[in-house]
């Protein structure tokens, strides 16, 4: 599926949901559907991280939105990452996020199928993530996309005075 087409299973109640580029406009959107989550509306960081990867064409750095009913209900951004960690080259999938109104309808699925596309594109063979241990939910999702624990584990300290 390429982006910009359509899928069948995100048809519910409400109309087709396509996949696209995100374009500037779109930002506001975004911002809104991060602050239903997050609950901080961080202007100034969706315009930073839109210059890195929406800006460009560059198929290894992808910001995609999902749209229906004629609004961005969606978005996902991802990466390729060269030997972060030692690793070969891989995709790394950073954000994703659906308007609480469109939830289970296949639009966050729909979103990841198309930016997988664009990762293999780009000649990777392998996708990645972090997550929060206590988001439930996202973990679901990623699990019920095939993602599985993989060989890395976090580590963090506080950096005290
Ligand atoms: C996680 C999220 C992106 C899923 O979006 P979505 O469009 O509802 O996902 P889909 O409809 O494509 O669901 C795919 C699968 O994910 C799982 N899933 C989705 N929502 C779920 C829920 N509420 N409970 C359990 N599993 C769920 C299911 O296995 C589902 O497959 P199914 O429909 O065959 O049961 C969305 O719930 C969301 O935006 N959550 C908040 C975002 C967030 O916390 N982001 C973290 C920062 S990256």
């Amino acid at each position: 599926m390429s982006a910009g087409g359509t899928d069948r299973r995100a048809r519910g109640k409400t109309g087709e949901v396509s996949v696209r580029k995100a374009r500037r406009t779109d930002l506001e959107r975004v911002i809104g559907i991060d602050a239903t989550v997050t609950g901080i509306e961080k202007d100034d960081y969706w315009h930073s991280v839109f210059h890195r990867y929406g800006a460009g064409s560059r198929p290894e750095r992808q910001f995609l939105v999902a749209e229906c009913d004629g609004q961005v209900v969606g978005f996902v951004i991802g990466e390729v990452r060269d030997w972060e960690f030692g690793a070969p080259p891989c995709g790394w999938v950073f954000a994703i996020d659906v308007q609480p109104e469109y939830r289970q309808r296949g639009v966050a699925s729909r979103m990841l199928d198309v930016l997988c596309e664009g990762l293999r594109a780009s000649g990777v063979r392998k996708l990645r993530t972090m997550l929060s241990r206590d988001n439930v939910l996202i973990l679901s999702f990623f699990r019920s996309q095939g993602m599985r624990t993989g060989p890395f584990i976090p580590l963090e300290m506080d950096l005290d005075d």
